[in-house]
């Protein structure tokens, strides 16, 4: 009993030292050594909380209290001086690592766009240059868009030759199979005229080979005007946009007769070509015609969809964006397009 009261009062007696101890601390390893040795199982705080189990309820209370206050403080304390020297920490490290914006950039290698987002980025520029609008529509889309509102109603049967990806749980929600339903939203959004194409991604479930993907790009072009609109029109539109694509000047473009139920006459077009060093080049006297893309005069239902009363006409056309890539740049597998080895994507696209 004697030796817990002289030491409890040796407590307080030293209590103003040892916080003047805690406050010198300015490491965390400083904070560490004193907070063992005034808190740590062997410090005569600890020692002294021990003794209590010997004395009766009442003294056990008293000095149990009196040892506590000791005890709170230098906890303050410590936890005080703790946070203090960690916040000077975090700022000595942020002004270590402030960057100096002025420091030569040195031989690092950077990335590059992507093969498919750069020839995006051309054709988007050659089309504003025209005075096109170039519109984004959503990948997923409702059945009206991608089907209904383009005249390919519940139980036609072009419904089935596109093999779309629905969202579970819901009977009307898909990927969009085509950017045709961009024509859509064109239509209901915009006045007439209209002259806008639109680029992205659509999807089909397609097994993946050479030349599919269940994801891929196309972009789809559509002018509607009040005044008379000929397949000459399109045709002009698809020789102008071919020409500058692939770099040369005089592109032969046939039509062949094809159905689409958005279209009516619906068409696909060809180019003629020759090949040279096994890549395709496009000209009036090449010996072969190769398949481009899908186009036609927009059907009335459309207009009419589309809540368009007035007459008007239009023509659509789309192809897709892997495809022209592969045939200007000679790529034989769509897959390459898609993959990440860094030797493909230097040699198609990124500096080296
Ligand atoms: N949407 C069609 C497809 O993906 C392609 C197409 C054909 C688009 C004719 C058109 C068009 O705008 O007029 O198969």
């Amino acid at each position: 009993m004697a030796d817990v009261s002289i030491a409890v009062a040796k407590l307080e007696e030293n209590l103003g030292t040892w916080l003047a101890m805690v406050k010198e601390c300015d490491s965390l390893e400083k904070i560490d050594v004193v907070r063992r040795t005034l808190l740590g199982k062997s410090s005569p705080l600890i020692t002294a909380l021990g003794q209590l189990k010997e004395l009766d309820a009442s003294d056990k209370r008293s000095y149990g209290d009196r040892i506590n206050k000791v005890k709170n403080s230098l906890e303050a304390a410590i936890t005080d001086v703790q946070s203090e020297v960690e916040e000077l920490l975090v700022q000595e490290k942020l002004q270590g690592e402030t960057v100096d914006i002025t420091l030569p950039f040195g031989s690092g290698r950077f990335g590059s766009m992507h093969i498919i987002t750069q020839a995006m980025r051309r054709i988007k520029q050659y089309y504003q240059s025209r005075g096109f609008s170039v519109i984004d529509g959503p990948e997923i889309e409702t059945s009206f868009f991608n089907f209904d509102a383009l005249n390919t109603p519940q139980h036609h049967p072009a419904r089935q030759s596109h093999d779309t990806f629905y969202i579970d749980g819901f009977e009307d929600v898909l990927l969009r199979t085509q950017t045709s339903c961009v024509q859509v939203h064109a239509m209901l959004n915009d006045g007439i005229p209209i002259r806008m194409v639109s680029m992205g991604k659509t999807y089909r479930r397609d097994a993946t080979d050479t030349t599919h993907s269940p994801m891929f790009h196309q972009l789809e072009g559509l002018v509607v005007d009040r005044t008379p609109l000929s397949i000459g029109h399109l045709k002009s539109e698809l020789v102008k946009f071919i020409s500058y694509f692939f770099g040369v000047n005089d592109v032969a473009v046939r039509f062949r007769p094809s159905f689409f139920p958005f279209v009516e006459p619906g068409m696909e077009f060809d180019c003629r070509y020759s090949k040279k060093d096994g890549k395709v080049v496009f000209s009036q006297s090449g010996d072969r015609w190769l398949e481009i893309g899908g186009a036609g005069m927009v059907h009335p239902n459309v207009f009419k969809s589309c809540g368009i009363t007035e007459e008007v006409y239009g023509f659509a056309y789309a192809f897709g964006i892997e495809r022209i890539i592969m045939l200007r740049d000679g790529i034989s597998d769509i897959r390459n397009l898609y993959s990440t080895d860094r030797r493909l994507l230097r040699h198609y696209g990124l500096p080296s």
